[in-house]
């Protein structure tokens, strides 16, 4: 029975547990696109904290790709240093370092969540169709010079990421962004090859993961963030979620990272514990591709418990480790594996009251108490 700190391996990458640290976009990136100090000290510790893999944030593959101003990008070669620093600091802590990449279509051209709409200067988004979200800017509906620039820039920005060091790469088709409307029949209201039937609405992202397949190293592990339902009726559907995990495993991609919602304001999302953890279910049984889950993992017995009974090769977890960077490391203790986790040498001490550690053989003074 798969444990939460057994090692998981997808093609050349071997993950020292099953826990992931979910991108989590930080909107404060320099005025070029490129992670500063803040993207650093945010990933470190989350690394120390024992993740077996550590994602960085949602990056555009363009600039209209960017939701906003504070986006990190890979757009260009001058953005590969500081991404590179992330990827060898991360490495450094014993975690294998991810990149999210994506472009937000419509939902683009916003400010940080936490300021007030609009944006100055904005700039016109782009989307399979001109549909707006809710009470945003329309769009405008993308040419096929538009689309094949998205794939392009999509293989660029995987060849960036390769060459900055990340091991995991994931395109992000999920939370309402330009491939998840693509998908969405609610947002893609097309007529010609690229809306309509599921072949045509799904074949952008088909094309997307050949594209990404095809600049990445065999060994580097290619992963597709989806929605697997819009929660509203006439949206995308967890059986058609199903059909694409075969289809896209069919075409290289490793792991379906399985969220939910974020195409229509519309949605109604029966909210609680673990509650996208069906729909993953649903994916990795149907297409037989490896399924990260994610949203409300907040224990570490319910994260055990998910990976041990077989309904996800891996947990994700967000807002949990936004409270403890070392939720993984507290996660071995409670289940009474910290020696299976590999603590940090330079940490050893710190833990030693929780768990069966026997690396450091040179503490000879009593062990502190727990408390
Ligand atoms: C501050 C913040 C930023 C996020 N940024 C991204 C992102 O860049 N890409 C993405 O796919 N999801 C993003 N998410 C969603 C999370 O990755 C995760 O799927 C969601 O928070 C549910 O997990 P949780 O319940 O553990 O927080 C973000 C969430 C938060 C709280």
């Amino acid at each position: 029975m798969p444990h939460l700190f057994d090692p998981l391996t997808l093609r050349g990458v071997t993950l020292r547990n099953r826990v992931g640290i979910s991108p989590m976009q930080q909107y404060c990136a320099a005025e070029d696109g490129r992670p500063t100090d803040w993207h650093l000290g945010n990933l470190l510790p989350r690394a120390l904290g024992g993740a077996g893999l550590v994602f960085v944030e949602a990056t555009a593959i363009s600039p209209e790709g960017r939701s906003g101003n504070g986006d990190i990008g890979l757009w260009e070669d001058a953005q590969i240093p500081a991404h590179a620093r992330l990827a060898s600091a991360i490495a450094a802590a014993g975690a294998v370092p991810g990149v999210q990449l994506g472009h937000c279509g419509r939902k683009g051209s916003r400010p940080p969540q936490w300021q007030a709409p609009p944006l100055t200067p904005g700039w016109t988004t782009l989307a399979p169709s001109a549909v707006a979200f809710g009470d945003y800017d329309a769009p405008q509906a993308m040419t096929e010079a538009d689309i094949a620039k998205v794939l392009a820039d999509i293989a660029a920005a995987t060849a960036r990421a390769v060459a900055a060091g990340y091991r995991v790469i994931e395109l992000h088709a999920a939370h309402g962004y330009l491939l998840h409307q693509f998908l969405s029949p609610l947002s893609n209201r097309r007529t010609d090859t690229w809306g309509g039937s599921y072949e045509n609405r799904s074949r952008i992202v088909l094309d997307a993961m050949r594209a990404a397949r095809a600049a990445m190293p065999d060994d580097h592990v290619l992963a597709l963030r989806v929605s697997h339902t819009d929660w509203v009726e006439g949206g995308w559907t967890t059986e058609e979620t199903v059909r694409l995990g075969q289809d896209c495993k069919a075409v290289g991609v490793d792991l379906f990272d399985v969220s939910s919602g974020g195409l229509s304001p519309e949605q109604k999302i029966p909210m609680g514990p673990g509650y996208q953890v069906p729909g993953g279910e649903a994916v990795r049984q149907g297409s037989g591709i490896a399924v990260a889950t994610v949203g409300m993992i907040t224990e570490a017995g319910q994260a055990n418990d998910i990976v041990g009974a077989g309904r996800a090769d891996m947990v994700l977890i967000a807002k949990a480790s936004m409270r403890d960077p070392y939720w993984p490391l507290r996660a071995a203790a409670t289940l009474g594996c910290l020696d299976r986790i590999g603590v940090a040498p330079q940490y050893e001490r710190g833990w030693l009251a929780f768990g069966a550690l026997t690396l450091d053989k040179s503490i000879t003074a009593p062990l502190p108490a727990l408390g």
